[in-house]
């Protein structure tokens, strides 16, 4: 799975810092629970420069998380992490 928090300057003001911590932590603890069932793809997190969301709209996109092909705006620890964990279960 592939995880993508922008960080750009909109995106970082707003909190990209804090989320790039807690979905690195997430992924400590997935790596280290060997009692859950989960699969074996990897949690691939990536900071990336500003995916032009933020300019592209009028109102306030950031912060932007992007899990495989799925783009959340203005994104929040849990609202990432639940689709983080919702994926893995599948
Ligand atoms: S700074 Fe994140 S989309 Fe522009």
């Amino acid at each position: 799975m592939k995880v993508k928090v922008c960080m750009g300057s909109n995106c970082t003001m707003l909190g990209a810092m804090n989320l790039l911590d807690q979905i690195e932590d997430l992924k400590d603890i997935i790596d280290n629970d060997v009692e859950e069932k989960y699969n074996d793809e990897e949690l691939d997190i990536e900071a990336v420069v500003c995916l032009d969301y933020c300019k592209k709209s009028n109102t306030n996109v950031a912060p932007v998380v992007i899990v495989d092909d799925n783009v959340m705006f203005n994104a929040t620890g849990q609202i990432v992490m639940e689709k983080i964990m919702e994926k893995k279960k599948k």
